[in-house]
């Protein structure tokens, strides 16, 4: 399963590519807003972290002609960006039409498993189901990926990968694993939890102690 960072942290993005645990990066408007940073210059810095992982970027438009010059724009800054465009009817057009012409696509804020089916259809390099906030609804987030798992593997032609989304907690990225999810992408601090456990930190601990009782030194 590949882990994407959900941020546009610099810092972030670069520790964990130095830690071998970044598969790619995405963002969305509100990251981007939350960076107070210009976009595009950032979106370029994060493709030189990483210039063989996705990257996706997302359109600000809603209107089909502005999303597809947005689209384009986006697509042009390096050859790992996906274009991140809303599952609207606007936005599998855009979908299709940057697929067709060999651009990646993200398309994001998918609620249901037939949002998904359309996106496939619609050529998508991903589809993003956003768990953490059906959970907020009282929905079970995870049931939306074992479902579209489900019909994208009845279907062997569609080539587009679920990207678990809105993820807050390592238990998401448990059961996505579980389920086979292809991604899941998470805010930074989320991948660095799934390393700690108690009785690492009790066993180390012990074992440190012990070792300083036989006065060795391996080196
Ligand atoms: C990523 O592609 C999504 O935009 C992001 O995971 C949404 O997460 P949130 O629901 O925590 O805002």
């Amino acid at each position: 399963m590949k882990f994407f960072a959900d941020t546009s942290d610099l810092d972030a993005i670069a520790d964990l590519a130095d830690l071998g645990m970044l598969d790619g990066v995405t963002t969305n408007p509100s990251i981007i807003a939350k960076s107070g940073k210009d976009f595009i210059p950032l979106i370029q810095e994060i493709c030189k972290i990483c210039p063989d992982a996705p990257v996706s970027a997302e359109v600000a438009s809603t209107d089909f002609e502005i999303m597809m010059k947005e689209g384009d724009k986006l697509a042009a800054i390096a050859d790992n960006i996906a274009v991140k465009v809303p599952l609207t009817e606007a936005g599998l057009k855009v979908c299709k039409n940057l697929s067709n012409n060999g651009t990646m696509v993200n398309v994001t804020l998918c609620f249901s498993p037939l949002q998904a089916l359309l996106a496939a259809k619609a050529g998508a390099a991903f589809i993003s189901p956003f768990v953490g906030r059906l959970d907020d609804i009282g929905l079970t987030g995870m049931d939306l990926i074992a479902e579209i798992l489900n019909i994208y593997d009845n279907y062997p032609e569609f080539h587009t990968e679920v990207l678990v989304a809105s993820v807050r907690h390592p238990q998401h990225i448990r059961e996505s694993a579980l389920l086979g999810a292809d991604v899941v992408t998470c805010p930074p601090d989320v991948i660095k939890k799934l390393y700690k456990h108690p009785l690492t930190d009790n066993g180390l601990a012990g074992f440190v102690a012990d070792w300083k009782k036989t006065g060795q030194s391996i080196l």
